[in-house]
C-alpha cells in the first residue's frame, strides 16, 4: 500500500500533464493545451506548442516522427497566446472552428462557410491537412474549409498552391519571422500567374528569386538532375477554374516538405530515416546569380565567370555601364531591329541554347501552336523580342513569347532553346540586302580571302628577317637597361624540367610557378606569365626594371627575368615554406603557427605593403594581396609577392578607374570589385580580410554558417558588435596568446574593411595601430561588394573561387 499510493498519485498527475489523444473536434469535444490530434496514418500531430525560447504559444501541426517537432503549419500566428490554462480549441456554437484564450476572448478563428454546415467536425488529415466538414456530409472530401487553403511556410505534398480564379483566393507562403517566431515574416512565395506561371519569392513587395516559367516537367531553373521529378509527380494545373502547383512524392521517398525559411530561402527537406533527421536537399536562391534580375535586361548571370553578368551573344552593355555584378544596366542589341507596327519586318530569331527562361509576367502563352506559327505570331508583333517552345514534355508544343527586355536569365544545363528576335543581319543564313547572287558573292570572297593571305604572308617574311637580325643585340641592351641578370630560355625549361607538373608550385592570375635549380644548384621559383597577357615587351621591361628596384625585407625579391618573343618569366628567391595558406588553413600545420608568428605575420606584411604604397620611389598598388601571396621564409618570416605585376598588367592609372578587374574574390574591395576603382585603400582592404583569416584560421571565401550568406568579415563584425570578438581567434592557435594583441588585431582588420574607402586607415596608421596602445576609432560595418544582403555564396566548389581574378570589363 505505501508503495502503491504514490504510484497511483503519479499515474494520476500524469494523466492529468500529458492530455489525451483525439480524434476530432465537434461541437461536444475540445482541444486543449496538452491534448494532441493524432491524422489517422499517425504522420502528422496538432496540438498546443511553444517555440524555443518564447513564452507565446500556438496551434501547430507537425510530424509525429520528428523529435525535433518541425512545425509544418501554425493556426494562430499573428495572435500568440500568453496563458493557455483553460484555452481551447473547438467548434463554437455558431460552427466555427475557433481557438479560444483564457479568459474567452476569440483569438483565430477558420471562418467557415457555416450556412449549410449540420454537423461541423474539424479532423487532421494524413497530408497535414487540417479540415472542417459536414460529419452528415456523403462526400467526406466536401470540405468547408482546409489549412491548405491556408499555409504558412510550409508547401505540403498534395497542396494546391496558387490561385482559385473564381474567389480571388490565392494560397501563398509567408516564412516565419524568426527561427523561433511564428509571426508573419517578410518573405513570401508566390505562384505568379500575370504571365506564364512561375514560382516568386518576394521580400516585402521586392522579388528576389524567380524559378522561371513552368515548362511542362520543371520550372526553368532547374536542371533534370536538380528536379524533384525523380521522387514523383508534380504538375501545374491550368484552367478557367484555378491555376496551381502541385506535387507528390512518391511513398517509397518518405516524407518531403518545402519551406520559405525566416531569412529568405526556399528549402527542399527530406525525411532520412537512418538519421532520423531532416536532411536539406535543396535551396533557392542558391547563389548569387540566382538572384531576382540581378543583371538587368538581356543580360545572363553567369556564376562560372567571375560571378558576373554577360550580355546576351549580339549584345552590348547599355550606356556603356560596366557589366559587372550588381552594376549591369543590361544590354541592348548591337545592330536595331527593323520592326513596324503595319506588320512588315525583316527582323529573324536566334536561337539560344540552354538558358534559364526570363520572367514571364510580360509574356502571352497559347498552348496549343506550334514552334512555326509561334515565330509568326512573335514576328507580327514588334514588342514581341522572344519566343520558345511552352510545355516541353511529350516532344514539345504550345507556344510562349515574350514582350519587352527578357530578364533574370542564366546559363542551365540541358536548358531549353528560346528565340529572340534580332536585326536579319545578325543571323546567319538570313540575308539583309538580297541583291546579288550567292554564287557571285562568293567568288568575291573568296578573291579577297586570297589577296589578304599573300600579304600576310609578304609581311610575314619581311618581319622575321628583321627579328633576326635585331635580337642579338637587343638582349644584350636588355641586361644593361635592366640592371638585371636575364636568363635564356633554356636554362630555365631546364632548371624547372620543363615546366613539369612535379615543379608546379601553384597557379595565380598572372600564370603558373614552378620551382627549379639553377645549373650551381641555387632554388629558384619561376613566374610563368600567361602567354594570353596582351602586355608588350617595352610595358613588360618598364615592369621588370621597377620591380627590380623594390627592395624590403618582407617583399619576394626578384632575381632576373627571361624574355623571349613568346615567353616572359620572372626569376624570384625560392621560399621554402611556400605560402601562408599552407599553414593557417591546414589543421596540422596551423600549430607551428602560435600567436606570436601570426602578430609577427601581420606586422611584417603592414611593413612591406606600407614600402610599396609610399616608401618605394614608385608608389605600387598591389590589388592582389591575400594569405597565397605571402610567402614564408625559413623563419617563418612573411615575405609578399606577386606585387608590381598588377600595375602594368592592368593599366597604369593609379587611383582611377580601370578597365580589367585584377583581384580574388573575396578579397576584394567593394569598390574595385563592383566598379573597378582602386586606390591604396582596396590593397588595405585586402589586408584586413588577410588578417582576419590569420587570427580565425578560416578561410573567407569559404567561410559559411549554416543557412546564412555570411563572409568572415561579416562574421567578425558580428561577434565585435555582440562584445564577443575573442570568439573569432583559430581554436588551433597553439599556446597561450595576448588577449589584448589578438583584440586589438581584430580591430584593426575590421577597421581596414569598412565599405567606404575613406573610413579605412592607411597603411602608416595600421603599422602605427599595431604596434602602438593608444585607443582605436570604432568600426563601422565592413564593405561588401554584392551588398549586404546577398553577398555571394563563397563556398562554390569551383577552384576559380581561389584564382586571382584578371578580366577585361567590357566596355
Ligand atoms: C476571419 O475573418 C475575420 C473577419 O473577416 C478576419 O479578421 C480574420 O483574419 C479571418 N481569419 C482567418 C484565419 O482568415
Ligand atoms: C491557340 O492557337 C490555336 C491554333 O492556332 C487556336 O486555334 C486557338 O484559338 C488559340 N488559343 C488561344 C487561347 O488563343
Ligand atoms: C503586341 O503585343 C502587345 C502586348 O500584348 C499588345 O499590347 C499590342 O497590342 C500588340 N500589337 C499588335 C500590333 O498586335
Amino acid at each position: 500500500m505505501e508503495v502503491l499510493l504514490p504510484a497511483l498519485i503519479i499515474l494520476l498527475i500524469s494523466n492529468i500533464c500529458l492530455g489525451k489523444d483525439i480524434d476530432l473536434i465537434s461541437r461536444t469535444k475540445f482541444l486543449k493545451n496538452g491534448d494532441t490530434i493524432i491524422s489517422k496514418g499517425g504522420t502528422f500531430v496538432m496540438g498546443f506548442f511553444n517555440p524555443t525560447n518564447s513564452l507565446n504559444h500556438y496551434i501547430g501541426i507537425w510530424y509525429k516522427q520528428d523529435p525535433a517537432k518541425t512545425v509544418v503549419w501554425v493556426a494562430n500566428r499573428d495572435a500568440p497566446l500568453a496563458n493557455t490554462t483553460s484555452a481551447v480549441l473547438k467548434i463554437t456554437l455558431g460552427g466555427q472552428l475557433s481557438l479560444v484564450g483564457d479568459k474567452g476572448q476569440p483569438v483565430w478563428s477558420a471562418n467557415t462557410s457555416t450556412s449549410s454546415v449540420q454537423n461541423p467536425v474539424a479532423e487532421l488529415l494524413d497530408s497535414g491537412n487540417l479540415v472542417v466538414r459536414d460529419a452528415d456530409d456523403e462526400n467526406p472530401e466536401n470540405f468547408v474549409w482546409q489549412s491548405f487553403d491556408h499555409p504558412t511556410d510550409h508547401l505540403l505534398p498534395g497542396m494546391k498552391f496558387g490561385w482559385n480564379l473564381q474567389t480571388g483566393h490565392e494560397v501563398f507562403l509567408t516564412a516565419w519571422k524568426g527561427e523561433n517566431d511564428p509571426a508573419s515574416g517578410q518573405y513570401t512565395q508566390h505562384l505568379d500567374v500575370t504571365g506564364y506561371p512561375q514560382l516568386i519569392l518576394k521580400n516585402g513587395t521586392t522579388e528576389i528569386f524567380s524559378t522561371g516559367p513552368w515548362n511542362g516537367l520543371r520550372f526553368s531553373v532547374s536542371t533534370v538532375e536538380q528536379n524533384i521529378n525523380n521522387i514523383g509527380p508534380q504538375v501545374v494545373v491550368i484552367n478557367k477554374k484555378e491555376v496551381y502547383f502541385w506535387y507528390n512524392p512518391s511513398n517509397d521517398f518518405g516524407l518531403f516538405r518545402f519551406v520559405v525559411t525566416s531569412n529568405g530561402f526556399i528549402k527542399a527537406w527530406v525525411w532520412e530515416d537512418e538519421m532520423n533527421q531532416w536532411v536539406s536537399y535543396r535551396r533557392q536562391p542558391a547563389d548569387i546569380c540566382a538572384t531576382y534580375g540581378l543583371c538587368g535586361g538581356n543580360c545572363v548571370c553567369n556564376i562560372q565567370q567571375f560571378h558576373g553578368c554577360v550580355c546576351l551573344d549580339k549584345f552590348l552593355p547599355n550606356n556603356n555601364a560596366t557589366v559587372t555584378g550588381t552594376l549591369s544596366r543590361g544590354c541592348r542589341r548591337r545592330k536595331p531591329l527593323n520592326c513596324h507596327n503595319n506588320g512588315s519586318s525583316s527582323d529573324g530569331f536566334l536561337k539560344y541554347s540552354n538558358i534559364k527562361l526570363p520572367d514571364t509576367r510580360h509574356s502571352w502563352y497559347n498552348e496549343s501552336m506550334s514552334l512555326q506559327e509561334c515565330e509568326q505570331v512573335c514576328l507580327r508583333n514588334c514588342s514581341c523580342m522572344a519566343y520558345s517552345t511552352l510545355n516541353i514534355s511529350n516532344g514539345g508544343r504550345g507556344c510562349l513569347i515574350w514582350y519587352g527586355d527578357l530578364v533574370d536569365m542564366r546559363p542551365v544545363q540541358n536548358g531549353q532553346d528560346m528565340f529572340i528576335r534580332l536585326a536579319a543581319s545578325e543571323i546567319p543564313g538570313l540575308k539583309a540586302e538580297p541583291h546579288h547572287s550567292t554564287s557571285f558573292r562568293r567568288k568575291i570572297k573568296i578573291l579577297a580571302l586570297c589577296l589578304s593571305l599573300l600579304v600576310v604572308i609578304v609581311l610575314a617574311g619581311v618581319y622575321l628577317f628583321l627579328y633576326f637580325c635585331k635580337r642579338k643585340r637587343k638582349e644584350q641592351k636588355l641586361e644593361q637597361e635592366l640592371e638585371l641578370p636575364i636568363y635564356d630560355q633554356s636554362t630555365i625549361s631546364r632548371a624547372t624540367n620543363n615546366f613539369s607538373e612535379i615543379n608546379k608550385l601553384g597557379q595565380g592570375g598572372f600564370g603558373a610557378v614552378y620551382k627549379g635549380a639553377l645549373d650551381g644548384g641555387e632554388e629558384i621559383a619561376v613566374k610563368r606569365l600567361s602567354k594570353n597577357s596582351k602586355q608588350g615587351l617595352e610595358e613588360f621591361k618598364n615592369e621588370v626594371i621597377c620591380i627590380a628596384k623594390l627592395q624590403h625585407r618582407n617583399l619576394v625579391k626578384l632575381l632576373g627575368c627571361c624574355i623571349s618573343e613568346e615567353e616572359k618569366m620572372l626569376i624570384y628567391e625560392y621560399m621554402p615554406n611556400k605560402s601562408l595558406d599552407f599553414f593557417i588553413f591546414d589543421q596540422t600545420k596551423k600549430r607551428l603557427l602560435d600567436w606570436p608568428k601570426r602578430f609577427n605575420i601581420i606586422n611584417g606584411v603592414a611593413r612591406g605593403l606600407l614600402y610599396l604604397h609610399q616608401d618605394s620611389r614608385l608608389r605600387i598598388i598591389h590589388r592582389d594581396i591575400k594569405v597565397s601571396n605571402v610567402l614564408l621564409d625559413i623563419d617563418l618570416n612573411p615575405k609578399i609577392s606577386d606585387f608590381g605585376l598588377a600595375r602594368s598588367i592592368v593599366g597604369n592609372a593609379v587611383g582611377d578607374n580601370t578597365k580589367r578587374v585584377a583581384g580574388t574574390h573575396g578579397y576584394m574591395s567593394p569598390e574595385y570589385a563592383g566598379h573597378g576603382i582602386f586606390s591604396v585603400k582596396s590593397d588595405v582592404f585586402s589586408f584586413g580580410i588577410s588578417v582576419l583569416e590569420i587570427v580565425s584560421g578560416r578561410r573567407n571565401n569559404k567561410f559559411i554558417n549554416e543557412d546564412q550568406y555570411m563572409t568572415l568579415p561579416e562574421h567578425a563584425w558580428r561577434l565585435y558588435r555582440e562584445g564577443k570578438p575573442i570568439a573569432l581567434v583559430d581554436k588551433d592557435i597553439a599556446g597561450p596568446y595576448d588577449v589584448v594583441q589578438v583584440l586589438r588585431s581584430i580591430h584593426i582588420a575590421l577597421l581596414c574593411v569598412q565599405q567606404s574607402p575613406d573610413d579605412r586607415p592607411d597603411m602608416s596608421s595600421v603599422v602605427q595601430m599595431l604596434v602602438n596602445d593608444f585607443a582605436l576609432p570604432q568600426a563601422k560595418e565592413p564593405g561588401f561588394f554584392f551588398g549586404k544582403e546577398y553577398p555571394p555564396k563563397r563556398h562554390a566548389k569551383s577552384s576559380l573561387n581561389e584564382v586571382t581574378i584578371t578580366t577585361m570589363s567590357p566596355r
